[in-house]
């Protein structure tokens, strides 16, 4: 067979191991952390999914190697803790056993322990450490480690990878970068120390050279030892990447993988997890110029999903390894896709950032297109019908086509009917904002998946209660979606209004000056779009703050953009009039007319619920999905949608 992806498929020698490929999944922590911070079967499930999508190694984060100095709420494979090597020989095992190799990260988060906690009382009660003392940028006060303390935690990461061993892990990853402790310790920012561990570089590094050969004196020799460091911090006072080339010259003889991050907890998300406002691979040029300087396999991670864009980095020479975190949530199968020449059916990460947002309010992981990510063990299997039915799904948008393919892939006879010409629903509209186009292709993907399970699609069909009653289906799913809410206000039925979801059609009326009236998500997002294209926009709320039904995650980088991006922003502006020059608003009492000659509304979708309930009584099974029960998310449509296609 002659693969598409060479480079991407070859196997690469890392010490005295073997790896598949060179598609690695990056560390991500659990769905749910127990009590007792064993790794459990959920979570294992959740790591499982992505050794059998088939990548090269799969690496369990983060495990805490010194509870006392840490206190996170993470995963502790330690022998006080009953039942953790169990644990945790169980997960290598589930990983393993799909020839993927089982890897584990060792952690400590310094300062910044306890982030990810959720009792506040825990949090409060708790003491902070880093290589100096002062105060964390929230307040809390910092413990300078002592000596004897830094000696049991480079002992702790010793003992620690050698249970990792002992369970099965076949290669350990040592957590240096994005503000983590040793990454704390290599920075000038965090590091203010005057002995041998503070003060010239050489001593920055001391910590890590330490923690790598108390590692490497307890798993031995050619057991592999990745090192995940920031190849620069990105922010004023830390180190920069010429700084990260000489930290990766005096730590290579001590590792087998650089894996070259960038950022850190200070930055914020946006450059350690790339956001969508980023190019694809931003991050690449740091692990290419560290590449230069050394002579070990680099990795090279951040926003990578694109197989043709991997492929050029290993065959340019640019890395020899590249790591995805949510691509692999996105389709943990993208390996497996990628060795089989199937790369169009590899369904994109969105960027949309509702996987770390999830863990942050709720502590499980979810996934905006894949409805598994942190369900994997109740809903992972798709298991076939004992009987075959006939279903028919009405709407072609996300959840429509999630409820069509999973009912195929149950072996059922599934016609999905779509009103328009085209398949998407309202994510059709996404493709003429570039950085959501990625949300476009989500439903061109889901389409092309659709097809090649055999599900018949019907475009241009409404489906009537008479036309579901003569297909005479056991099983109607409703996925009619959702339409604009229009306010009934004068003006608003202008030949100069355009409702955001059908801004593709219409872009080419837009003039330089906009006004986009409603500063929700979708609000805001066309707003920043429309001012990246160079026009001047007005962005008008009704509210006191922008995007409040944008994601945790997600809101606080929107809000950046906005304000980079140059948007003038009204808020606490109720929209009274539309004209031509305008919107005329209220404002604190008065009349102000925010100006624009074309103007946007994006003010919410409302359910189809006419169309619903017509087709209430179509079949002896019917479901409804999505938007058209609640105008929600995408997440929320393609998890019912599968559903439903699993409750047929
Ligand atoms: C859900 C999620 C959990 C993560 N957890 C960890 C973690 O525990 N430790 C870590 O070093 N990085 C963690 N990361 C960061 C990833 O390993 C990776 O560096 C980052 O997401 C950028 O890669 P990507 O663009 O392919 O997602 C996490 C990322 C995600 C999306």
């Amino acid at each position: 067979m002659k693969r598409k992806f060479p480079n991407l498929c070859k196997p690469i020698q890392i010490g005295n191991v073997i790896f598949r490929n060179r598609m690695f999944s990056a560390p991500m922590g659990g769905t749910d952390i127990p009590e007792d911070c064993t790794i459990g079967p959920k979570s294992t499930a959740f790591y499982e999914l992505r050794a059998k999508g088939g990548a090269g190694a799969v690496t369990v984060s983060e495990c805490v190697v010194h509870p006392k100095t840490e206190h996170s709420h993470m995963y502790h494979l330690d022998t006080k803790v009953l039942g953790s090597m169990a644990s945790f020989t169980y997960t290598a095992d589930a990983i393993r056993r799909h020839g993927a190799i089982p890897s584990v990260e060792l952690s400590h988060s310094g300062q910044f322990s306890g982030t990810y906690l959720i009792d506040t009382k825990e949090k409060k009660e708790m003491e902070q450490w880093g290589p100096s003392a002062g105060v964390r940028y929230d307040g809390v006060p910092v413990r300078e480690l002592t000596e004897e303390l830094i000696k049991e935690i480079v002992e702790a990461y010793g003992t620690t990878a050698a249970l990792a061993k002992r369970a099965g892990f076949e290669m350990v990853m040592v957590h240096g970068g994005h503000g983590w402790l040793v990454n704390q310790f290599l920075s000038p920012h965090y590091n203010k120390r005057t002995d041998k561990y503070g003060g010239s570089l050489e001593n920055r590094v001391r910590f890590a050279q330490e923690v790598l050969d108390s590692v490497r004196a307890a798993v031995g020799p050619g057991f592999p030892i990745e090192f995940r460091m920031s190849g620069a911090e990105f922010f004023e006072g830390g180190y920069g990447l010429e700084e990260g080339v000489e930290i990766a010259k005096l730590l290579e003889s001590r590792v087998d993988l650089l894996h070259v991050s960038a950022g850190s907890y200070l930055t914020g998300f946006d450059i350690t997890h790339p956001s969508m406002f980023r190019e694809h691979g931003c991050n690449v040029y740091l692990a290419a110029e560290i590449k230069k300087h050394v002579s070990i396999p680099v990795a090279t991670v951040g926003g990578l999903n694109d197989p043709y864009m991997m492929e050029e980095i290993i065959a340019s020479g640019k890395a020899d390894v590249v790591e995805m975190a949510r691509a692999l949530l996105a389709d943990p199968e993208l390996p497996r896709k990628v060795m089989s020449n199937r790369d169009g059916s590899i369904v994109k990460c969105l960027r949309c950032y509702t996987c770390l947002a999830e863990r942050a309010v709720t502590t499980t992981r979810r996934c905006s297109v894949n409805p598994l990510i942190g369900r994997e063990q109740e809903a992972g299997d798709i298991v076939p019908a004992v009987v075959p039915k006939k279903v028919l799904v009405v709407g072609g948008g996300p959840g429509g086509l999630q409820a069509a393919i999973t009912a195929a892939k149950r072996g059922h006879k599934v016609i999905l009917c779509e009103a328009t010409d085209e398949l998407g629903g309202i994510l059709k509209g996404e493709r003429a904002i570039p950085f959501k186009y990625e949300m476009y292709e989500l439903a061109v993907t889901l389409g092309t998946q659709a097809r090649e399970l055999g599900v018949e699609i019907r475009l241009n069909t409404r489906v009537t209660k008479e036309y579901a009653e003569q297909e005479n289906a056991d099983a109607v799913i409703i996925a009619v979606g959702s339409e604009p809410m229009v306010p009934p206000i004068p003006g608003i039925d202008g030949d100069n209004v355009i409702q955001v979801t059908e801004y593709h059609h219409k872009k080419d009326e837009v003039t330089d000056n906009v006004v986009v009236l409603g500063a929700g998500l979708s609000g805001c997002e066309i707003a920043v779009h429309l001012a990246h294209e160079g026009k001047t926009v007005h962005l008008v709320g009704r509210s006191g703050e922008l995007a409040k039904n944008a994601n945790v995650r997600q809101r606080p980088i929107l809000l950046k953009e906005i304000e980079k991006s140059g948007v003038k922003v009204y808020t606490n502006h109720k929209g009274i009039r539309v004209t031509k020059e305008g919107v005329l608003c209220e404002h604190e009492g008065k009349e102000v007319l925010v100006p624009g000659t074309t103007v946007i509304c994006a003010l919410g979708q409302r359910p189809r619920r006419k169309e619903v309930e017509e087709l209430l009584d179509a079949a002896p099974f019917v479901a409804q999905i999505g938007d058209c029960v609640k105008a929600s998310t995408n997440t929320d449509a393609i998890y019912q949608g599968h559903h439903a296609a699993l409750d047929v």
